[in-house]
């Protein structure tokens, strides 16, 4: 009997775990509120909707170009200008299967096996998760609140030598905090100096509250790699769409692994993806934002007065990332994902554990989006503060 490959044994994603644990608690008891995935709780924007079905109608909707259809981008390009205030051409677009797809075809062109990766913790993982598939050695830079938990040139000064490339994520999963302008250009700056890959994971752009300004690592340096997606601001999760800004020098390798790998990202999710960036559903977006905003007051107001308070400081992204160690004793469990499966099966509130995010400290701290309603959150909230009630 054949057995599974020793690069398939990496960490699962636990918070599928959870989503799976709430829907068997929704089928049985059919009083879930879901806080555990980042998953808006609105449809795509209504021309994009209106625009799948004209693409149903009208088009063959077969393969098309490798790296996207040139309208898409295009708008995409057009995007990132009118963002960024810098020139991006359609050229500079790779369009792919989410921006997981994206991670798994950039990580392949531009690493070998044990190269070197560096990335926060905590972080998203599957960065780490994928590259530990793909051979590369993964270095988690320890990042706590002093530097809104984000890594800093003086961070990558320590290192033995230069890795390879350099993950990071602004705003950020899961603590939402995003990169001072400063820190990412000097980041952007000591990569090219060091033969350093930067990755910047921007999709969470759009979706900030207060006065931190998100930039964009291609306003510095033009051998970075830039990725962006539909699913979040543009609340398209499963549209599995996404795309990089790439330099010249990656684009022949990114070519021969995504034709052969995957073709091209699916056709309708680009048809429809074109209508993403008109005014119209851009204003229905922003829309959107505004209620994760109502949401998070909520959450960063609500979670104190039940006892959890030491919370991340959310600038931008859809979450609060909080430390509950002083709370995981007695009858509620000993580690967040304990916790997190009592409170679902006390009172069908899901909530993600940090064990995703964080493999030193995970146990102790716990992700809430509020990417859905505002009712939900409200409701959450009120049935959290029951149970907490000693
Ligand atoms: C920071 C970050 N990057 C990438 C992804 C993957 O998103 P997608 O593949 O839907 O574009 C996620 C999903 O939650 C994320 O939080």
């Amino acid at each position: 009997m054949r057995h599974e490959s020793q690069r398939s044994n990496i960490q699962t994603f636990h918070v599928m775990d959870v989503w799976k644990a709430a829907i068997e608690r929704q089928r049985t008891h059919g009083d879930v509120l879901t806080l555990a995935a980042g998953q808006p709780s609105t449809p795509a924007p209504k021309p994009v909707l209106r625009t799948t079905h004209e693409a149903l109608d009208t088009h063959l909707l077969g393969y098309t170009e490798t790296f996207g259809i040139a309208p898409l981008r295009e708008a995409i390009a057009e995007y990132h200008s009118t963002k960024s205030g810098i020139e991006v051409d359609a050229d500079d677009v790779v369009v792919t299967t989410g921006s997981s797809g994206a991670f798994t075809l950039l990580f392949l062109a531009a690493f070998d096996v044990g190269d070197t990766v560096v990335m926060a913790r905590p972080g998203y993982p599957g960065y780490r998760n994928t590259l530990t598939a793909l051979g590369c050695k993964v270095i988690e830079i320890d990042c706590g609140p002093d530097t809104r938990f984000q890594p800093t040139v003086a961070m990558l000064e320590e290192l033995p030598e230069p890795p390879a490339g350099l993950i990071v994520a602004s705003p950020a999963n899961p603590t939402g905090t995003v990169i001072d302008p400063d820190e990412l250009a000097a980041l952007a700056r000591w990569c090219d100096d060091h033969g350093t890959l930067l990755v910047s994971d921007e999709i969470y752009h759009g979706i900030g509250y207060g006065d931190q300004v998100m930039t964009s690592a291609w306003e510095t340096s033009r051998e970075s790699v830039v990725v962006g997606s539909v699913s979040k601001y543009f609340s398209m999760t499963g549209w599995r769409l996404g795309w990089m800004l790439v330099p010249p020098g990656l684009r022949p390798a990114l070519q021969r692994l995504a034709s052969n790998m995957t073709v091209c990202p699916p056709a309708l999710s680009q048809y429809a993806a074109i209508a993403a960036f008109t005014p119209e559903s851009r204003s229905e977006l922003d829309s959107h934002v505004q209620r994760y905003a109502v949401n998070r007051e909520l959450l960063l107001s609500g979670l104190p007065e039940v006892g959890i308070s030491d919370l991340a400081p959310a600038d931008g992204a859809f979450y609060v990332y909080a430390d509950i160690g002083h709370l995981l004793e007695g009858t509620r469990g000993a580690t967040s994902t304990q916790w997190c499966s009592r409170l679902l099966q006390d009172t069908g509130v899901a909530l993600a554990p940090g064990v995703d995010f964080d493999t030193v400290r995970g146990d102790r701290t716990i992700r809430l989006s509020f990417a859905g309603s505002t009712a939900e959150v409200r409701e959450s909230l009120v049935r959290l503060s029951r149970w907490m009630r000693p």
